[in-house]
């Protein structure tokens, strides 16, 4: 999407569509009452003969208004005036989105920075706007032999107005990072979509290494199951057991900074499928494990959003990519597996095969010297119960990361939710023949997986973000959410920017 900044009234620009917004009672916004004051009153007098009345989100679309250069006009509703937040920006931004995508237009003008935002400054709009505009092109029909062609993607090019051009140098840079973030969101989206018969731990690498190859910054790395063998990663290696298709460990490294340095480092759950293995799962929604890799999918869009940035930071990604399936040498409920930290793990349901995969890459990760590091994976369905679709869990061993990712869940609205990891919780994974066991019984199911990890993640400064609730949707708009790889390019655009405490919103 092609994203230009004007200063010129919405009246005088000639777009496809102009969107302009009105707040409840229908009191018009500044750029509502030009339109209407063009059109000597017509839209004030369209809006009163419809049944929009301002809530937040509502539309309407008009044609030939008089006055006005765009073909047509675009009201939405922005809901009380003295109530804008983020959160209803953002519904007004996805139906000024959705409207003119919907109208058919091949181009847009908005005039969102008017609207004033509780806590949140005109980059802030701009990085929401312009990454709603460049999301909604995203479609997974690539698998079908009709395409969508109910909304086909007319929507080329987006006109933003604002206040003065001394805004816009400000306004450009949020929009390349709105566009990067997209990039990587729809990477991420995609490669959660794909079924598990072609999204295999073979595709994920040469995904990665077709990202190593767009970026010259970008290095990467695939092992396979001998390497992994001499490595030592027993627990990594026993839930590739069950499965026909060769396990992978892949790394990128990306060296952005000026110097060589600690690199932030994460890691990403990439189980291509999930069926359980032995400790089988049940049948209904089993489709749904194919998401089990949107861990490792959200490591390869950050990288991909980074590096599109050129963000001066030195990032390394750890992708353990493997299958959970029963085939005969699976492992089984009771079997004991030797992890590359030396701890050893009884495996009382194979069914808790992220944890096992994780904890050997942890181990790796300590390799790359890594200021911080970050694992995402879609660990446990208990998440789902805790926190439901909205909040990324978390879990820190270092109450400064923790906040900065809270912050930059915050700020992008990709939200987090921190977690305890007390180690009351530890308590559960005692195993009377091993180390630990993988599994902590029934309560607090969230919490004992971290917490099994944090027995492999001592020596650095690390954080576990459980996306099971928030990588994908279940039901009729099933599908990839591209979550949290919103957060994490934040997260690193401020470390980057070196202004992760500064910005406190
Ligand atoms: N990939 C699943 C977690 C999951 C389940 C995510 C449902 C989203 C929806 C994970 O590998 C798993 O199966 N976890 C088990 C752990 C249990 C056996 C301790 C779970 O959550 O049931
Ligand atoms: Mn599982
Ligand atoms: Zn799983």
């Amino acid at each position: 999407m092609q994203t230009d900044f004007t200063t010129q009234s919405v009246t005088d620009l000639s777009a496809g569509c102009a969107a302009v917004t009105v707040f409840e009672d229908r009191q018009l916004s500044p750029s509502a009452r030009k339109v209407d004051l063009a059109s000597s009153g017509q839209l004030k007098k369209l809006i009163k003969g419809s049944l929009l009345d301002g809530k937040a989100g509502q539309q309407l679309l008009l044609h030939g208004i008089s006055g006005v250069e765009s073909d047509k006009v675009l009201v939405v509703g922005a809901g009380k005036r003295d109530q804008l937040d983020a959160a209803c920006f953002g519904r007004i931004v996805d139906a000024v989105v959705a409207g003119c995508r919907d109208s058919g237009a091949d181009s847009a003008a908005v005039y969102l920075s008017e609207l004033a935002v509780a806590e949140r400054d005109n980059a802030w709009k701009v990085r929401r706007v312009v990454e709603s505009f460049a999301q909604a092109v995203y479609r997974f029909d690539q698998l079908k032999s009709e395409k969508s062609s109910d909304q086909p993607d007319r929507l080329k090019k987006l006109t933003y107005g604002i206040k003065s051009t001394r805004e816009q140098a400000k306004a450009r840079q949020a929009s390349k990072e709105a566009e990067a973030v997209a990039a990587g969101k729809a990477l991420a989206k995609t490669l959660g979509d794909l079924p598990g018969n072609i999204c295999t731990p073979s595709y994920l690498a040469d995904q990665a290494r077709k990202l190593g190859r767009e970026h010259k910054s970008l290095s990467v790395r695939v092992r396979g199951e001998s390497e992994m063998k001499r490595l030592g990663m027993g627990t990594l290696l026993s839930v590739a057991r069950g499965s026909e298709e060769p396990a992978k460990l892949i790394t990128l490294e990306y060296n952005g900074a000026a110097k060589p340095g600690k690199p932030i480092t994460l890691v990403g759950k990439g189980v291509t499928f999930d069926s359980g293995g032995i400790s089988i799962k049940p049948a209904a929604s089993m489709d749904e494990m194919k998401y089990d890799m949107c861990g490792a999918a959200s490591v390869l869009g950050t990288i991909k959003a980074v590096a599109e940035l050129k963000l001066k930071v030195n990032l390394v990604g750890i992708i353990p990519a493997t299958e959970n399936l029963p085939g005969g040498k699976a492992s089984k409920p009771g079997d004991i597996f030797t992890s590359m930290s030396g701890q050893s793990v009884e495996v009382l349901n194979t069914d808790a095969e992220g944890r096992l995969i994780l904890c050997d890459a942890l181990t790796f990760a300590a390799k790359f010297n890594p200021d911080v590091v970050i694992d995402i994976a879609t660990l446990t369905g208990a998440c789902v119960i805790a926190l439901g679709a909205h909040a990324n869990g978390l879990w820190s061993n270092d109450e400064k990361l923790a906040r900065a990712l809270l912050r930059a869940g915050e700020y992008t609205g990709d939200r987090a939710w921190q977690m305890p990891l007390w180690s009351e919780y530890e308590e559960q994974l005692k195993s009377n023949f091993a180390d630990m066991a993988n599994v902590g019984g029934r309560e607090a199911g969230a919490i004992t997986a971290a917490s099994f990890l944090s027995k492999f993640s001592r020596d650095y400064r690390w954080a576990h973000l459980d996306i099971a609730g928030t990588a994908w949707r279940s039901g009729k708009n099933k599908g990839a959410t591209g979550r949290p790889v919103s957060l994490l390019t934040q997260y690193i655009i401020d470390r980057a920017s070196g202004n992760a405490l500064r910005r406190s919103k």
